[in-house]
């Protein structure tokens, strides 16, 4: 009996946090964040944007190696990619090398980080980047090496002690009690027991929650010390598949997981649809069968109108001029880091059309207009129907163009090619 008032207390308690988390983003205003933001708690001016970054997994897997992740810092800066805004270089799973038996240290492993994570970190920190690094909340990660669990503040003190900036903490080997509803508190208390061990190293570090969605951590990510939570299954390099059951996904599931999550977004804690497939073209340690440019540059903006962390998982040390192009837009990216840090929102969904909001600083708007469909379609879409005021004229920039474009009194028209998305900026000219 006990153990049920307790576990329906905890329910409660989550439940009247989502509630009060609703209540204060639904009516955000600007001068509101403004104000927000002075009062923030220390640790949340850690991610008062989505974070931006390179990770390991997509292109390396088990392969990454001290000189892989040296190679991609050099990259990252000589690319441009760190001037638009990219710092956090992660290394995911498979660094490991063991846990010493007798002092329960990790160690990675000797052959591929014969330097030692130290080494590396002031290598990566060298060239004004940020270190990440990749550990589990339960006895072994998902790739079967030593996990956190038991050893979360020798593990956060090690990663401090290391120089790490960023740990994303993955929920392989956790058992599942979801029957008794138990899931729940087992992963809020193990995010927790390593938020509270980061914070106790006295060092800032992004906590990157990776549980894939499947209990709410929208609801509880912020209040365990999370800055991002993941809200899907591993997007592979594809268009398209079967809803959010399982991994792998596409693109367009991993969107689709976001249409109701925009008001458990904001400074500080981010949701998560996973790593850019941008430049993958097949190839690495995750496949799905390859996506076109046209494609890689609707993930790219929708990443940006969902607010989004952008963590590339191409080879950045070979990039071809297209992914180049998508990856270094600094219009689109500014849409994602805009200040005001409000997730966009779906205000159009008819005949395989997707019409999305963000508000933006400054009284500007950001609308994406995405063909979910293979064929071509011709878009006219008036101000009522994507919720803009009337009274209003407005300048429209095209993003991806890079140009002010013309438009019909009270409308806009384009024309999108298959899974094309395009993304316009909405200025106010003048009030009338
Ligand atoms: C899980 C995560 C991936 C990646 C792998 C590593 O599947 O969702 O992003 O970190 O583990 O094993």
């Amino acid at each position: 009996m006990i153990q049920f008032i307790k576990k329906m207390t905890l329910g409660l308690l989550v439940l009247m946090l989502s509630f009060m988390i609703d209540g204060c983003t639904k009516k955000t205003s600007e001068r509101d964040t403004i104000q927000e933001s002075k009062e923030l708690p220390a640790e949340v001016n850690l991610a008062l944007t989505p974070p931006m970054g390179w990770n390991s997994w997509n292109s390396f897997g088990e392969n990454v190696s001290e000189q892989v992740i040296r190679e991609t810092a050099d990259a990252m800066v000589a690319s441009g990619l760190k001037e638009v805004g990219f710092l956090y270089i992660v290394i995911d799973d498979i660094w490991q090398g063991g846990r010493d038996s007798i002092t329960g240290m990790l160690y990675p492993d000797p052959v591929r980080f014969p330097s030692g994570m130290k080494d590396l970190a002031d290598y990566v920190h060298s060239r004004g980047l940020k270190f990440g690094i990749y550990s589990d909340a339960g006895t072994q990660t998902c790739g079967d090496m030593p996990g956190s669990f038991g050893y979360e503040k020798q593990d956060a003190q090690l990663f401090a002690d290391w120089g790490v900036d960023y740990l994303k903490y993955d929920y392989c080997y956790c058992p599942d009690y979801a029957s008794e509803n138990n899931d729940y508190r087992m992963a809020i208390e193990r995010y927790r027991a390593m938020g509270d061990a980061l914070k106790a190293t006295g060092r800032p570090i992004v906590y990157s929650i990776c549980e894939w969605g499947a209990r709410s951590p929208w609801l509880w990510g912020k209040e365990v010390g999370g800055h991002l939570w993941r809200t899907s299954y591993d997007v592979y390099d594809m268009w398209d598949s079967p809803r959010n059951e399982s991994s792998p996904i596409g693109i367009l599931a991993s969107i689709d997981v976001m249409v109701n999550l925009g008001r458990f977004a904001g400074k500080g804690g981010w949701n998560d649809p996973d790593m850019l497939v941008v430049g993958l073209k097949n190839t690495g340690n995750i496949r799905g069968g390859g996506c076109n440019d046209i494609e890689y540059r609707s993930q790219m903006s929708m990443w940006c109108m969902l607010s989004a962390p952008l963590m590339i998982g191409s080879d950045i040390r070979n990039m071809s001029e297209s992914t180049r192009n998508i990856l270094l837009n600094k219009d689109i990216i500014a849409i994602d880091q805009d200040t005001m840090g409000i997730q966009g929102f779906r205000v159009i969904r008819k005949d395989g059309l997707d019409g999305w909001k963000k508000p933006l600083s400054n009284d500007r708007i950001a609308i994406a207009f995405l063909n979910r469909n293979s064929d071509d379609m011709s878009v006219t879409a008036a101000w009522n129907e994507l919720e803009l005021d009337s009274a209003i004229q407005y300048s429209v920039y095209d993003v991806w163009e890079h140009k002010t474009v013309s438009h019909a009194e009270g409308s806009i028209s384009t024309k999108l090619r298959p899974h094309e998305c395009q993304v316009f900026v909405f200025s106010p000219a003048k009030t009338e």
